[in-house]
């Protein structure tokens, strides 16, 4: 089989299971779900999908915990279900991306149960992170390092024997566990899990936690400098400071032994690195011919709305991917990060990880940020690399703000003890038909998280064929792009149109985003896609335009 590269230029769709379609009415979207409601993301228009995890998992973290990276959890459905979704999807052309959460497992994994029934120092425990703990009794954490989802990033077990014990680390909750991948053990079965995966015939793996595997030696203490950002949210972290947690050097070797694993297969799987890593001409150590294929691109999520800004992150991200042969990727939204169609609204949004409630000390314009999204959709749409979507996006979806207390299920909100609202309300299921129970997410009308009433109206049916939706837009996009063959195409900006305004050429292509107050004179040409209507040739703010040049 020949290698075409497709994720060059992909655009790919997130789905996030438990919140995509539920089959059987529990309320928690499904793999059997998902198959029903495929074909929707052809007439969509996408390349690809890229399932957050479904594997075997207590959903301690809504399955980034993972107890057995080789099955799907009952929750979800069957190994079978799964082949039966990658049946559907193959005969649709689109390809499957799984997700693979290589630093922590479930502390339900079998590897992590073997560890707590053995001795200190043996080979079970070897596979984690286990350490004495400091003072009299070890009863002080063998470092300071902080869990990014609050408190602390060590746990004490019990012993067998009953007595308190050593201390694993867990970056993220005491749910999971971090694996030493200085162990050969370790990478021996991941190279496994790989390879089960790619029998199976998937086309690649998204990357949890990329920069974080390894640890720097001794495990020394860390204290975030003041004014740092440091590290936000899923774990974003300061180009100026070196976290002995994130971006160690010695990740790399890691995803080069990966790289060869791939090569063991034919044909053309990728592999993408969530890594919070800045500045993007570091992050481009992940895309080196030898290692991934991609690495999201989170300094451009991360961009506030401002024109100058967009215009040097677009530069840098050209630059810093190009630079090792690597395709930029673009994205705006996921499961980790308040949903764009808000975020945009929002001035400054609050710090990633943390957000929105009904108490939030942020004011959210909900018109402003929707016209903003679709600008920076439309305007994403046209950048030569791959877009990655997130479910729901395509229908303007907002954060969902006034979930209450009961039902949120992120850690970041417990180990916080509420004053954290983290990442719950991007995570709400969508919504399909407006008449239907569940908006037609689930048959039995459940739902895990509760949806808003109004979003009937943003259902799918109340958008699909309607002039003028997001919906529409998106699509009249995304079938643009592939027939121009943007995500393969080259940018150069056209000066004149002043500070505010983002212009430039992408083959026949004129692209203008305005993101200033005042209206802006497009230049002569068919207008092909715009994300708010245009009278005349005058484009609004907060809008874009794209305009081909015959
Ligand atoms: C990544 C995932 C996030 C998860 C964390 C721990 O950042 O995207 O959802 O909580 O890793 O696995
Ligand atoms: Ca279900």
């Amino acid at each position: 089989m020949t290698r075409t590269e497709w994720w060059r230029s992909a655009a790919i769709y997130q789905i996030y299971p438990r919140s995509f379609a539920d089959s059987n009415g529990d309320g928690l979207g499904d793999l059997p779900g998902i198959t029903g409601r495929l074909s929707s993301l052809r007439t969509l228009g996408v390349d690809a999908v890229w399932l957050s995890p479904f594997f075997t998992s207590p959903q301690k973290d809504a399955g980034y915990d993972v107890a057995d990276y080789c099955d799907v959890d009952p929750l979800f459905g069957t190994l079978d279900d799964f082949h039966e979704l990658q049946l559907e999807a193959r005969r649709l052309g689109l390809r499957v991306i799984i997700d693979l959460v290589p630093n922590h497992t479930s502390d339900q994994h079998a590897w992590f149960q073997e560890a707590l029934a053995s001795a200190p120092g043996s080979p079970a425990r070897a596979r984690y992170l286990f350490r004495d703990g400091k003072g009299e009794n070890g009863e002080i954490a063998p470092n300071n390092w902080k869990s990014v989802f609050g408190g602390s990033a060590w746990t004490r077990i019990t012993e067998a024997d009953g007595t308190l014990g050593q201390w694993y680390l867990h970056l993220f909750d005491t749910s999971q566990p971090d694996l030493d991948w200085t162990n050969p053990w370790v990478r021996e079965q991941f190279r496994e899990i790989l390879r089960f995966w790619l029998r199976r015939g998937v086309d690649g793996f998204r990357v949890d936690v990329a920069h974080g595997l390894v640890k720097a030696a001794g495990l020394p203490d860390f204290t975030a400098p003041v004014h740092a950002d440091v590290p936000g949210g899923a774990g974003s972290m300061n180009e100026a400071v070196d976290v002995p947690y994130w971006a160690q050097p010695g990740v790399h070797e890691i995803y080069r032994d990966w790289h060869n694993v791939l090569n063991e297969f034919p044909g053309d799987q990728m592999i993408c690195a969530e890594a919070w890593v800045e500045p993007l001409s570091k992050l481009a150590d992940w895309v080196r011919p030898d290692e991934m294929e991609q690495a999201f691109n989170f300094s451009y999520l991360e961009t506030p709305w401002s024109a100058e800004s967009i215009r040097t992150v677009i530069d840098d991200s050209l630059e810093a991917f190009g630079g090792v042969g690597a395709p930029s990727t673009w994205v705006l939204s996921n499961h980790d990060v308040i949903r764009h169609a808000t975020r945009l609204g929002m001035n400054p949004p609050p710090p990633q990880g943390d957000g929105l409630g009904p108490n939030s000390p942020y004011q959210v314009h909900a018109e402003l940020g929707l016209a903003r999204a679709r600008a920076a959709s439309l305007l994403m749409f046209a950048l030569p690399g791959s877009a990655y979507l997130y479910q729901g996006e395509e229908l303007g979806l907002p954060e969902v703000v006034d979930l209450p207390d009961s039902a949120r299920q992120d850690p970041t909100f417990f180990r916080h003890n509420g004053t954290k609202y983290g990442r719950d309300g991007c995570r709400v299921p969508i919504p399909w038909e407006s008449a239907a129970p569940a908006y037609g997410f689930s048959p039995s009308g459940k739902s895990w998280l509760p949806q808003p009433f109004e979003w009937g109206s943003l259902a799918r049916d109340q958008q699909l064929g309607v002039e003028g939706s997001t919906l529409e837009l998106y699509r009249s996009a995304l079938a643009l792009r592939t027939e121009l063959g943007l995500g393969l195409g080259s940018l150069s900006w056209i000066e004149g149109y002043g500070a505010d305004v983002i212009a430039f050429r992408t083959g026949d292509l004129t692209v203008v985003a305005n993101l200033g107050t005042a209206s802006v004179e497009l230049p002569a040409g068919t207008v092909l896609v715009s994300s708010q209507p245009i009278s005349g040739t005058s484009l609004p703010p907060d809008a874009t335009a794209w305009i081909s040049a015959s």
